[in-house]
């Protein structure tokens, strides 16, 4: 394998139990820097536990996470976010009291190996994602006026400005309308643009067709289907699994 082709992460067997219960059994993908890939599946297929592993917020039960070559399992979440890992929450809790700027800047502060930054260089990286994500006219708005919409917008200028290598993204569209997708997508694409690779969770199958070079299907905790977006979408087991009669029909029309 040559330098280029080496994954820059990779997972191997990763188990991750509740009780008896594996939520994340056995799952092994690898993805290499500079890609984008969807993770996808129906409700409690074991999604947000797997980028939970990633991060370090959760100890795996079995397996191992490597990074660039090297084990990062059982590694605390601020050191895997030192390693340039950097994720969004499916549940969004910004600081309520403070600023868009001021919550931006937060995730400069606290980010990957370069972090340690004086507060002035953090506010310029706040000011430069978000403009990127679309909300430099809101930066001096308090967080608690912001919209659905702008509170995901900032969930991910958050996680942008920690300046990954690698971006995890936890269904930072859900809740949208049409524009704002096409909004949120544009804003992937740009953050994808800078050298980030982007590991995202979806629910919105446009998402998955429009930005992911890959799609992961993920179902009772372990990986159902891989490939490319179209050919994973047209897959029998995952119409079964996942998306429905009704959606494969709206395929083939
Ligand atoms: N902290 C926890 N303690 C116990 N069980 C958990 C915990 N977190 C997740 N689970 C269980 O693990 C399984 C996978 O949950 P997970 O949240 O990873 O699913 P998901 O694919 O992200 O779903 P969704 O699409 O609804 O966000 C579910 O059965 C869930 O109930
Ligand atoms: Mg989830």
């Amino acid at each position: 394998m040559s330098a280029e082709t080496k994954p820059q992460l990779e997972l191997r067997q990763v188990t991750k139990r509740f009780g008896g219960v594996a939520a994340v059994d056995g799952v092994t993908f690898e993805v290499a820097k500079g890609d984008i890939v969807g993770i996808i599946g129906p409700n409690g297929a074991g999604k947000t536990t797997l980028l939970n592993c990633i991060s370090g917020l959760y100890r795996l039960d079995g397996g191992d996470i490597r990074w660039d070559g090297a084990s990062i399992s059982g590694m605390a979440p601020h050191r895997v976010a030192r390693l340039g890992i950097g994720r969004t929450f499916q549940i969004v809790r910004p600081f309520g009291s403070m600023t868009v700027r001021e919550n931006a800047a937060i995730g400069a502060l606290f980010g990957s190996a370069e972090a340690r930054r004086k507060p002035k260089e953090a506010f310029e990286i706040a000011d430069e994602v978000l403009e990127l994500v679309g909300l430099a006219a809101k930066a001096g708005h308090p967080v608690s006026t912001l919209t659905i919409p702008d509170r995901k917008r900032l969930e991910v200028a958050r996680a942008v400005a920690t300046k990954p290598h690698l971006l995890l993204l936890d269904e930072v569209m859900a809740g949208l309308n049409n524009v704002e997708i096409d909004q949120a997508l544009d804003m992937i694409r740009k953050v994808h643009a800078t050298g980030v690779t982007v590991l995202l969770i979806e629910h919105v199958m446009r998402v998955i067709i429009g930005v992911c070079r890959r799609a992961i299907v993920l179902d009772f905790g372990q990986v159902l289907a891989e490939g490319e977006p179209d050919v994973v979408l047209r897959d029998e087991r995952v119409i079964q699994a996942y998306l429905g009669e009704r959606y494969a029909k709206r395929l083939k029309s």
